[in-house]
C-alpha cells in the first residue's frame, strides 16, 4: 500500500473516532418550554436520565416507633440540639443519620464506642451544626425548598463527604509569555465547574460565597468607572454554565435566551433560582465557613478554606433534588417544627475522659 493511502487510512480512522466520541446519539427527548417554533426547549438524553434516576432514588425510611413519652433532654446526658425530640424517636433519628451519612462506618463515625455522650470526634460537632443547618433551610428558606425541604440524605446520599462540594480555587498561574497574556483570568482551562467551556474556572467563590452582582453589564455608563464589567460578564456566564449543569437543564429552563436579563420573559424557575443563590451564600458564610476550625486540615481545600455547598450538592444533576420527593413526612423533627434548637452552642472536640 502506498504511503499516501496509509496516511489517508489513518486520517479516516482518527476522524471517525473523533466523531464517534464527540457527538451524542439520538434519540433525544425534548420538552417545550415556551412558544412554538422558538426553540425554547430542554433536551434530555434517555440513557443519561436513567443514570440520574438511579442517583436520585429515595431510600426507605426507618420504620416508625412508639414514642417513649419523655424528651431526650431528660434521658440522655449531652443533648444540645435535639433535646425536645422524644427519646425513642431520637434513636430512630440516630439510626437514620447513620444510614444517610455513614452507613459503612456506623455509629462510631461520630461516637466513641464507650460513650455516645462524649464529644470526642469532630464529626459529632459538625453533625450538630448540620442538624441546625437543616432546620434553618427548612424553616427560613422555604422560598427555595418549599414543603419538600431537605434532610441529611439530600446532600450526603450515604457518604460522609457529599459529592459535588467545592473549594476556593487557587488563582490562575501567570502566563509564561508575560505581556498581554499575563493574566488569563482563569480562562481556557476546561473544568467541570464551567461546564468544560473556556470560561473562567472559579465563578463560585465570587457568587456563591461572596455576594458579587450577577450581571453582564456595567452598572454605570461612564468609561473607566467599572473596570470589572467584562470580567463579570465572563464570570456570570461561567456561573450560569455551572447552574445549568447542576440542575441538568439548559438556559431555556429559566431564561428566554433572546433577553437573558429580562425577568418578564423569564420562567418562574428563575425566581426559585434567585432565592437558591441567596440561600447557598447564607449556608456557606454562616455554616460551612464558620466550621473552619472544627474541620481537620485534611478536609480543607487547597487555599485552606472550608468545603462548600453549591447547587449540585443538593440537586445532583436534576431540576429538583430526588425529583421533588419529600423525606420530611416521616421525620417531623427535621421539618420546620421548631424541634431543633438552632441557637444552642454546638460545643467543641474534647479529649477522651480518663477513668
Ligand atoms: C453523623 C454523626 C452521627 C452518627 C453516625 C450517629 N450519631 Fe448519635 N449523636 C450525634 C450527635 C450530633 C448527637 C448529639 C445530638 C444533640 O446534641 O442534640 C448524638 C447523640 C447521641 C446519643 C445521646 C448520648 C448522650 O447521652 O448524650 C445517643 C444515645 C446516640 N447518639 C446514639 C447513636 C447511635 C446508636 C448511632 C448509630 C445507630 C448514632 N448515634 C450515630 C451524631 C451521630
Ligand atoms: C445542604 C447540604 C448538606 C446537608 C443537608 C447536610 N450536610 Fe453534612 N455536610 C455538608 C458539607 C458540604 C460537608 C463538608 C464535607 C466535608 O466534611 O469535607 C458536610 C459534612 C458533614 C460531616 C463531616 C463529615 C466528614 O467526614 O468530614 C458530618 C458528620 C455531616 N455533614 C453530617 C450531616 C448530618 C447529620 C446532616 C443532617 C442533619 C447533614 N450533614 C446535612 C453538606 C450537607
Ligand atoms: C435555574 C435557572 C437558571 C438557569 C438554568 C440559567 N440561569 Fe441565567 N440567571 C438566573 C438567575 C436567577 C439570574 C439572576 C441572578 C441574580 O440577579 O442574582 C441569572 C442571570 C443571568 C445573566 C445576567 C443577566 C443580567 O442581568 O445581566 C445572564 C447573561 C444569564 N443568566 C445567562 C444564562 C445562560 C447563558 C444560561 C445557560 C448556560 C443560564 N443563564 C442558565 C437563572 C438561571
Ligand atoms: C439545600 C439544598 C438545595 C440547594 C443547595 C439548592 N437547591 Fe434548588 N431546590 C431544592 C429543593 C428541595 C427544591 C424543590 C422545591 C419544591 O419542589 O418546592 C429545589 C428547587 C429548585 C428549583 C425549581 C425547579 C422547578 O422545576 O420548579 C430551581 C430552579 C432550583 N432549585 C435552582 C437552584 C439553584 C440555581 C441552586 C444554586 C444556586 C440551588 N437550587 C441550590 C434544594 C436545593
Amino acid at each position: 500500500m502506498s504511503f499516501v493511502l496509509r496516511l489517508a487510512g489513518a486520517a479516516i480512522v482518527t476522524a471517525a473516532a473523533g466523531l464517534t466520541f464527540t457527538f451524542t446519539h439520538p434519540p433525544v427527548t425534548t420538552i417545550q418550554r415556551g412558544y412554538r417554533g422558538l426553540g425554547l426547549q430542554v433536551n434530555y438524553l434517555p440513557s443519561y436520565v436513567q443514570k440520574l434516576r438511579e442517583i436520585n432514588k429515595v431510600p426507605d425510611p426507618e420504620p416508625p416507633i412508639d414514642p417513649a413519652g419523655s424528651p431526650s433532654s431528660d434521658t440522655y446526658q449531652n443533648v444540645k440540639v435535639l433535646g425536645k425530640v422524644d427519646s425513642l424517636e431520637f434513636l430512630r433519628v440516630m439510626a437514620s443519620i447513620k444510614d444517610w451519612v455513614a452507613p459503612v462506618q456506623g455509629c462510631t463515625y461520630c461516637h466513641h464506642p464507650d460513650n455516645p455522650a462524649w464529644d470526642v470526634k469532630y464529626t459529632k460537632i459538625v453533625a450538630r451544626r448540620m442538624l441546625q443547618m437543616v432546620e434553618h433551610i427548612n424553616t427560613d428558606w422555604a422560598v427555595h425548598v418549599g414543603k419538600v425541604g431537605v434532610t441529611c440524605y439530600t446532600c450526603h446520599r450515604g457518604h460522609p463527604v457529599p459529592s459535588r462540594i467545592w473549594f476556593n480555587a487557587p488563582p490562575p498561574a501567570p502566563a509564561q509569555l508575560g505581556g498581554m497574556a499575563e493574566a488569563n483570568q482563569g480562562k481556557n482551562i476546561p473544568n467541570v465547574t464551567a461546564g468544560y467551556s473556556s470560561l473562567p474556572y472559579d465563578p463560585l467563590s465570587l457568587y456563591l460565597e461572596k455576594g458579587y452582582n450577577i450581571r453582564v453589564q456595567a452598572a454605570v455608563a461612564l468609561p473607566g468607572t467599572d473596570s470589572n464589567s467584562l470580567k463579570h460578564a465572563e464570570w456570570t456566564y461561567a456561573l450560569m454554565m455551572y447552574i445549568a449543569q447542576s440542575l441538568g437543564v439548559n438556559c431555556d429552563y429559566c431564561h428566554n435566551t433572546r433577553a437573558f436579563r429580562d425577568w418578564a420573559q423569564s420562567s418562574p424557575q428563575r425566581v426559585r433560582a434567585w432565592y437558591g443563590i441567596r440561600m447557598v451564600r447564607d449556608l456557606n458564610n454562616n455554616f460551612l465557613d464558620k466550621l473552619h476550625d472544627v474541620f481537620p486540615a485534611y478536609r480543607l481545600g487547597p487555599m485552606g478554606d472550608s468545603p462548600k455547598i453549591g447547587c449540585a450538592t443538593c440537586h445532583k444533576g436534576v431540576y429538583k433534588p430526588l425529583y421533588g420527593i419529600s423525606m420530611l413526612g416521616t421525620y417531623p423533627e427535621l421539618a420546620a417544627n421548631g424541634l431543633v434548637n438552632t441557637t444552642a452552642d454546638i460545643g467543641h472536640v474534647m479529649p477522651v475522659p480518663k477513668e
